[in-house]
């Protein structure tokens, strides 16, 4: 009796444990810090000085360290924030004052004092959660705590004017200040902002105002600019990133990461492409045979726990997650149970061969647009969609390289309405029924921005006749010299560009498969990310650019190498679409500091536990401005 009560209690009490912990949870732990003896620290072999706004590196010999006449040794680390650059990334769009000098403290100083009231003030102390995590992670040894730091206070101040404002949206302020000074032994850093999203950036910018310095006397502290002022806001409102876990499954964790890296590069929209022909993560409880005859695996799903865990966990880190489930095309595993549950054929060439007639690339598979059951679904899962979201003014309903073929061929035997001349003239009728689908999923009213990919039905003279120009928006995919985007601009629509010249990230990683070629070889290297400017270029008018996005798609990448894939040069497309530098067209030459900056962040990167890429020998980042 008294053992079945005390269970009674204690699973009511670990129910309680499990329903009250709402906060995301954080991805990494910074255990390697707080080891003792991780690593004897040991005299300094190298020092480095400021020479013409660049940090020359000397070789410390045992006779010059001892000797009086030997400045002071400084880290590289030290010497980058003081002597020149900025450091920061994205830089800045508005003025920038950086001190000259530095002060050491320890992260147990910080303190977060905020008058932001209502909703916005939980999403603040989060974001200082994140932010303090990201100190954090610089951090090379605990007991530098026990040391005496050069001031007694470390105060970050959070003002937001409009706390009510707690969903981004294309005209949400995301704009700025930072302001850092010392006052009495104590560092005030001030960051206000109209908006949580405004000042969210402002403290990952304050975060970078922040470093390990690893000569400070006793193995190493952090040092925080003496003085700052940061004035700041984006180029563009729509800085996305794309990423494709039907080709290859990636874990909640995996992603999380991608947020974190997104988050600390200021990008805002993590437009998930969660299905596609080859399978069907996500759960969806009004129809469970979707991941469960689509998932590579029970354990290789999305359960809607973990989605809307992860919407939140983007929101708190000012991203947007937009979840794209493609169709017509690219739907194919999982969509194969209609006739099972009476509902016919939702999807026709599932896995059909030879593919190279019906689809892109195998395994084929597009919707039935015969079928009105398929409209249905489409409508309930758009529902869910929505819902597990939260996100009403973006919706991407996929259209991607539909194939005509497949429904010429399937469709003939059993169609009555086959009286199409042309099949596009189907296939605008099926987008057509599905935006408004959307519609009605989103409680009959529209949703403001429908993402389509560009295809054949996004050019003339399809385009006019299926998409309406005050509700769609393009995501533009073709190479920049193509004339999908001009045309689309000169035709009045609004568009994303993603031009896979430049902005790729997929590609350069040879053939998948022995038939046909490499699908976008050669590999786009940063600095082809970074230059891509196609406004300037192609001399396309900024305002009907919402904005840009790198797309990953998964075939050959999953969760070991996706870090390295992404990053750093997603950072890189970060800078073009956040501070959108000119570009000299005439040599493409980027500026040295683009590189040292650059270097910085991907370090600053690998601290926060993403396994960002080298950019070059590390010899060059000893050595600025002798790689260039
Ligand atoms: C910051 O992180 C440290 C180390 O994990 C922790 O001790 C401290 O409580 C954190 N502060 C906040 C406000 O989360
Ligand atoms: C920070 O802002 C507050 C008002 O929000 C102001 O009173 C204070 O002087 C500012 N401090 C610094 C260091 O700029
Ligand atoms: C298809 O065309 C035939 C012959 O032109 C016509 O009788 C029939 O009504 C058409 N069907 C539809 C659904 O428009």
């Amino acid at each position: 009796m008294v053992v079945t009560l005390l269970c009674a209690v204690l699973f009511v009490y670990l129910y309680w444990q499990q329903t009250s912990r709402q906060e995301p949870t954080l991805v990494f732990n910074y255990e390697h810090a707080f080891v003792s003896n991780y690593k004897k620290p040991q005299p300094p072999q190298w020092t480095w000085e400021c020479v013409n706004q660049r940090c020359e590196r000397r070789h410390v010999t045992t006779a010059s360290s001892s000797s009086h006449k030997q400045p002071k040794l400084q880290s590289l680390a030290t010497c980058g924030m003081l002597c020149g650059s900025t450091q920061l990334w994205p830089q800045p769009t508005g003025p920038v004052t950086l001190g000259t000098r530095a002060v050491t403290f320890n992260h147990l100083q910080m303190q977060l004092v905020t008058l932001v009231a209502g909703p916005a003030k939980h999403m603040v102390e989060q974001a200082y959660r994140a932010f303090n995590d990201s100190i954090v992670s610089l951090v090379q040894r605990a007991d530098y705590v026990k040391d005496r730091p050069d001031i007694k206070k470390f105060t970050v101040k959070v003002t937001v004017s409009h706390p009510e404002i707690v969903r981004l949206k294309l005209d949400t302020s995301e704009g700025y200040n930072v302001v850092v000074k010392v006052q009495n032994d104590e560092i005030v850093a001030n960051v206000t902002a109209k908006t949580f999203f405004g000042a969210r950036h402002g403290l990952e910018t304050l975060s970078q105002l922040i470093w390990w310095d690893e000569y400070v006397p006793g193995g190493g502290s952090l040092r925080v600019l003496k003085g700052a002022t940061v004035q700041d806001a984006p180029a563009f409102p729509y800085r996305g990133l794309m990423l494709d876990t039907s080709r290859n499954f990636m874990s909640i964790d995996t992603l999380k990461r991608v947020l974190v890296a997104m988050a600390a590069s200021k990008l805002n929209v993590f437009h998930w492409h969660i299905t596609d022909s080859q399978s069907f993560p996500l759960v969806v409880p009004a129809y469970p045979e979707f991941s469960k005859t689509g998932s590579y695996g029970p354990d290789m799903t999305y359960s809607p726990e973990e989605v809307r865990g992860l919407v939140e966990f983007a929101r708190l880190r000012g991203i947007r997650v937009l979840l794209e489930v493609d169709t017509p095309a690219h739907a194919g595993n999982g969509w194969t149970w209609g006739p099972k549950e009476g509902l016919g054929e939702l999807a026709v060439c599932v896995n059909e061969k030879p593919w190279n007639i019906y689809c892109g690339e195998p395994p084929c598979g597009q919707l039935n647009p015969d079928n009105p059951a398929v409209y249905t679904v489409l409508e309930n899962l758009y529902k869910y969609l929505l819902d597990l979201t939260g996100e009403r003014e973006i919706f991407h309903i996929g259209g991607d390289e539909v194939n005509l073929e497949c429904w010429a061929q399937h469709l003939q035997k059993n169609i009555v309405t086959n009286n199409y001349t042309d099949l596009h003239d189907l296939w605008g009728d099926f987008t057509l029924k599905a935006i408004n689908r959307l519609h009605q999923a989103n409680g009959g009213t529209k949703v403001p921005h429908v993402i389509v990919w560009s295809s054949k039905l996004s050019q003339r003279p399809y385009i006019s006749k299926y998409l309406d120009k005050s509700n769609v928006v393009v995501q533009s995919w073709g190479a920049s010299q193509w004339t999908d985007t001009p045309d689309l601009i000169a035709d009045g629509y609004k568009v994303i560009l993603s031009h896979v010249d430049a902005w790729y990230l997929d590609c350069g990683f040879g053939r998948w498969r022995e038939t046909g070629e490499a699908a976008c070889d050669p590999y786009r290297p940063w600095q082809t990310v970074y230059s891509h400017r196609p406004w300037q270029q192609f001399h396309l008018p900024k305002n009907q650019i919402m904005g840009g996005e790198v797309c990953l798609w998964s075939e050959q990448v999953d969760e070991s190498s996706v870090d390295a894939r992404l990053w750093p040069r997603a950072a890189a497309f970060a800078e073009r679409v956040w501070t959108d530098p000119q570009l000299d067209v005439a040599t493409f030459n980027i500026h040295e500091d683009v590189y040292t900056r650059l270097n910085t962040h991907r370090d600053r990167l690998v601290a926060r536990g993403i396994g960002a890429e080298a950019l070059w020998p590390q010899w060059c980042s000893q050595n600025p401005g002798m790689c260039l």
